[in-house]
């Protein structure tokens, strides 16, 4: 990168990623076409240099951005994916998409090479607990001291109080971080990588047999005659480029003064009036949302809300009578709903299972629409509910005066 560009996408970062998080001469930043090369990098460089093979086991915390399920699936890659799952849910039974430490705990196993995770989260979208976070720290230090992490928080300046796991543990984190969602600026395709100098990275890379060594050097022998020397963050920058396919690496020159600029004007916005304002624009299209659907959400300071997922399902067996929620199964197919709220509603949603979430669940994007289109959309979903009752009623399933009780502003 750009001298300066660098210099200020590292304060930049080291602004939003909470305490702990390596002083700008202790971290090394990469800028990628947005978030997506990033992921596609990362995984080149560790697979380019035997840290990830074939076979090897990863677990990802699920639900999650669907091409990181995509990735370990690719036959380039083959990987054996272990879904760390938000099995959490409130007293009521709703969803609260954390993490049981029993999940967390599959990542005591060594097997585990990498752990991948977005916090806050896609699609439940919410802040990973404090205790969880703490959690994954312990397991680091007395069980798998070698575990690499891929935590990507583009979604980091969307809730407050966040500390991502690369201020945490930064010596096992590579930190994803794209400037799409924050700055709405996802056609400038502005990403970054960094890591810590003092990485595991670098130890593991240090490790390596003998002939794998051999082989990298052969692999780097264009770029350096002391390949063994060659930082992890070295290997990501002359690997984005197959070392020597394209002769140039990393995003233009314009491209970095955005990104520049873009940093700079949240760096000197001390009274983060503009972080405000977008967290703001979220919530007050969340609150559309939900009052066009008539249902409330449990409180939670954790919820990010830059996207809902709604689970019908687990709706369904809350509200309604359980020979319902039978014939829902029996007759329905979970894609059913999305169908409908296109044909009805001009709504695209994205279905749940798409990201390893609950086969009943929808995924809302409130970060595309005016707070007026989420009231109407929840009204779209209302209708849906609205014959789910009529439906109850003729299947005379549950007394009169109940179904008129379960059509009112339950929790979601
Ligand atoms: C978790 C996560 N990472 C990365 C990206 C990709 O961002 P970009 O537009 O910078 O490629 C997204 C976009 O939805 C995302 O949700």
């Amino acid at each position: 990168m750009l001298n300066y560009c660098s210099e200020i996408g590292k304060r930049y970062i080291g602004s939003i990623m909470g305490e702990g998080f390596p002083e700008p001469d202790a971290v090394d930043i990469f800028a990628t076409e947005g978030g997506t090369a990033a992921m596609r990098y990362i995984f080149d460089t560790l697979f380019a240099n035997r840290l990830l093979a074939p076979g090897d086991s990863i677990a990802i915390m699920a639900p999650v951005f669907t091409p990181y399920l995509n990735i370990a699936d690719l036959p380039m890659y083959g990987l054996n994916k272990v879904l760390v799952e938000a099995d959490g849910t409130f007293p009521n039974g709703s969803h609260s998409w954390q993490f049981s430490d029993e999940q967390i705990d599959k990542l005591r196993d060594p097997s585990i090479k990498l752990l991948v995770c977005i916090n806050p989260t896609n699609p439940p979208s919410v802040r990973i607990a404090d205790e969880t976070i703490a959690r994954i720290e312990k397991i680091v230090h007395e069980d798998n001291p070698n575990l690499i992490i891929i935590t990507d928080d583009v979604y980091s300046t969307f809730i407050d109080g966040f500390r991502s796991l690369s201020a945490v543990i930064p010596q096992n984190t590579i930190l994803v971080y794209s400037y799409s969602k924050y700055f709405g600026a996802t056609g400038w395709r502005l990403g970054v990588i960094t890591t810590a100098r003092d990485t595991v990275l670098d130890k593991l890379l240090a490790a390596l047999p003998d002939e794998t060594k051999e082989i990298l050097r052969a692999r780097y022998s264009l770029s350096t005659d002391d390949a063994d020397s060659l930082t992890f963050a070295q290997r990501l920058v002359a690997d984005s480029r197959d070392v020597a396919l394209n002769h140039t690496a990393g995003i233009s020159g314009p491209q970095q003064v955005q990104l520049a600029l873009f940093s700079l004007f949240d760096i000197l916005d001390t009274e983060k009036s503009y972080r405000k304002a977008a967290q703001g624009l979220v919530a007050d299209r969340l609150n559309a949302l939900l009052e066009g659907l008539d249902s409330t959400l449990t409180p939670d300071p954790l919820r990010t809300g830059y996207y809902i997922e709604i689970d019908f399902l687990s709706f369904a067996k809350r509200h309604y009578p359980t020979e319902f929620v039978e014939f829902l199964e029996k007759t329905y197919e979970p894609a059913d709903v999305l169908f409908r709220l296109a044909a009805q509603a001009e709504t695209v949603a994205l279905n749940g299972s798409g990201f390893d979430g609950p086969p009943w669940s929808i995924r809302l994007s409130l970060a595309n629409l005016n707070a007026e289109d989420y009231r109407t959309i929840g009204k779209a979903i209302r209708k849906g509910r609205r014959g789910v009752r009529r439906r109850v009623e003729s299947l005379c399933l549950s007394p009169r005066d109940t179904l008129v009780e379960i059509d009112r502003g339950q929790e979601l």
